[in-house]
């Protein structure tokens, strides 16, 4: 099994931005700041349903987004065999900035994170804890490209028929602190309850969090995309060894 230390020596790039980028050392590329005018969020479904609860939870957001004038897409991560980190380096060795697998939405979400503005991963609780399928998905993502991701706002959501949620938005949500990205909120946590989407749509307070969600995730994209880039301030990485 790689360390990180394995990982940028089997990346052959410990100075490249790339290689920098995937292990949180270093941003790759300054975050897009909606020079198109018009800014875009990429809304990830976690589930293996592409329109179960977590979709029917995202389009209420996705709907309040673009009632904004804030685009959004709802990509599904899909519904095939799912894929952790192989720890290959195949991202940083290939010069690609993509992913070894090419089975799921990773390298099409790799492809479209450069001219987005914002994100929300939502995922079913599974067990507790976030769908696997999104976690090797969004530790993927990390690793390849997380500077695409840096200073850019992010909220997750949860769809559970009961329990679970908060853990579950806490695991997505970390995601978001290592890339540098400022998390949005709504007036509960970010979750709906139900086990088809036709419960989910029964969820009143549910689908009111994600409509105040979408609605607060709109200003954050449009004010973070008028701004510079965060000044890159000197670091080091010193994996505890002295
Ligand atoms: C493997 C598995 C584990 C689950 N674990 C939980 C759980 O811990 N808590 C819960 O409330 N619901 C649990 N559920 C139910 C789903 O979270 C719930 O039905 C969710 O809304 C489905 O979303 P989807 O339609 O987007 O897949 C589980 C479902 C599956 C398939």
């Amino acid at each position: 099994m790689a360390n990180r230390r394995d990982f940028l020596a089997k990346a052959g790039a410990a100075g490249g931005a790339l290689a920098a980028a995937a292990l949180g050392v270093e941003a790759a590329e300054p975050a897009a700041a909606g020079t198109s005018g018009t800014c875009k969020v990429l809304l990830i479904n976690g589930s293996p349903h592409e329109k179960g609860c977590t979709y029917t939870a995202l389009s209420v957001v996705a709907e309040e987004l673009e009632r904004a004038g804030v685009k959004a897409e709802i990509i599904h991560a899909g519904s095939g065999p799912a894929f952790d980190c192989a720890a290959c380096g195949y991202c940083h060795r290939s010069g690609t900035g993509k992913c070894v697998f090419k089975d799921d939405a990773c390298n099409d979400i790799i492809e479209k994170a450069r001219d987005a503005q914002g994100f929300v991963f939502g995922s079913p609780v599974y067990y507790g804890h976030p769908s696997g399928r999104l976690m090797g998905l969004m530790d993927r993502l990390s690793v390849a490209a997380g500077g695409l991701l840096t200073g850019k706002p992010a909220a997750a959501v949860a769809s559970s028929r009961r329990a679970g949620s908060l853990a579950t938005l806490d695991v997505i949500q970390k995601h978001f602190t290592i890339n540098q990205m400022p998390i949005v909120s709504s007036f509960y946590w970010n979750e709906v309850h139900g086990n088809a989407p036709e419960e989910v749509l029964k969820d009143e307070e549910g689908l009111a969090i994600m409509r105040q969600l979408g609605a607060n995730l709109a200003r954050a994209v449009k004010a973070f995309a008028a701004l510079p880039p965060a000044e890159k301030l000197p670091r080091a990485t010193t994996n505890f060894i002295r």
